[in-house]
């Protein structure tokens, strides 16, 4: 594998995050220790942005890779491809991160059925090895080879979710929703609305958060009221923004589309 392949998968600009407890340093020392993690929350919350800033500051190559039911262990680790010249051995997303010692993040892993989520186990024990079983090949991780993956506790039921010997291969670290000032400046950041706004928006969500469980299945989340602020940004009327992209997504009940634009407008 040459050092190109590397190369493209480098963050070469510092994405923006803001750090809301100590998490970074306690990836980073969970990095150090090359120890596999886990990064659990909502969605919308900040998983993957934190991961990008995590590769940035440590340096490393980034591969995500979004699961999904129809995955295969092949999608992950390689396949014999036919072309021209005959039969070609492509290695999958997971394997090139092995071998060029990227962090390699598996986004959405529960999504993935378990047969194909044990091809990460060698990896993730102190064999820090993957088989290409049908190339006859073991892959010897690089050293700077880390896996992450992300799980949105509540989704789950019996028959999705992770095999405790899956679990218990990883430390987690626990998302949610940044506290009120943190959140509020990170809409401010990401979409150029004024303070004020930013902070009027964060205020509808904390009524929406409330409601979860009561009538929604899930809060408004950061990546949510990013949106609302771009619209907002872009000259839609605040009103029409909230609607667009802080109610209509989440719920199509009238009764709690109505619940939420009382909210709005007690705001905007
Ligand atoms: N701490 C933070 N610093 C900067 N931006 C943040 C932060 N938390 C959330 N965001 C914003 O929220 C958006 C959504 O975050 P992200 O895509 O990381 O969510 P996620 O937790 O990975 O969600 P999913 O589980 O759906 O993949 C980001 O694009 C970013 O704008
Ligand atoms: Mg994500």
């Amino acid at each position: 594998m040459t050092d190109a392949n590397a190369e493209q998968y480098r963050i070469t600009e510092e994405p923006f995050y803001r750090v809301v407890h100590d998490e970074d340093q306690l990836y980073t020392a969970a990095y150090e220790a090359r120890m596999p993690m886990m990064l659990k929350g909502p969605t919308g919350c900040g998983k993957s942005r934190f991961v990008e800033y995590m590769a940035w500051k440590l340096g490393r190559p980034l591969i995500t890779v979004a699961c999904n039911e129809d995955m295969t262990a092949s999608d992950l680790v390689g396949r014999y491809l036919l072309d021209a010249e005959g039969t070609r051995w492509q290695d999958g997303p997971l394997t090139v991160a092995a071998r060029i010692g990227a962090i390699c993040y598996l986004d959405e892993v529960v999504e993935a059925r378990q047969d194909t989520t044990v091809i990460i186990h060698s990896l993730t024990d102190h064999r820090r090895e993957l088989p290409l079983e049908k190339k006859g090949e073991v892959v010897k991780a690089h050293d700077d080879f880390q896996l992450v993956i992300s799980y949105n506790p509540g989704y789950q039921n019996l028959m999705k979710d992770l095999k405790q010997s899956t679990k218990q291969r990883f430390a987690a670290l626990d998302f949610d929703y940044p506290e009120s000032e943190d959140e509020s400046a990170i809409v401010a950041h990401e979409t150029g609305i004024d303070p004020d706004a930013a902070d009027k928006l964060v205020q509808i969500a904390h009524r929406a958060r409330n409601l979860k469980g009561h009538g929604l299945d899930e809060g408004i989340s950061t990546r949510l009221l990013v949106y609302a602020g771009n619209l907002m940004a872009k000259g839609v009327e605040p009103r029409s923004a909230c609607m667009m992209s802080l109610v209509r997504p989440i719920t199509d009940d009238p009764d709690m589309r109505d619940t939420l634009d009382a909210a709005v407008s007690t705001y905007f």
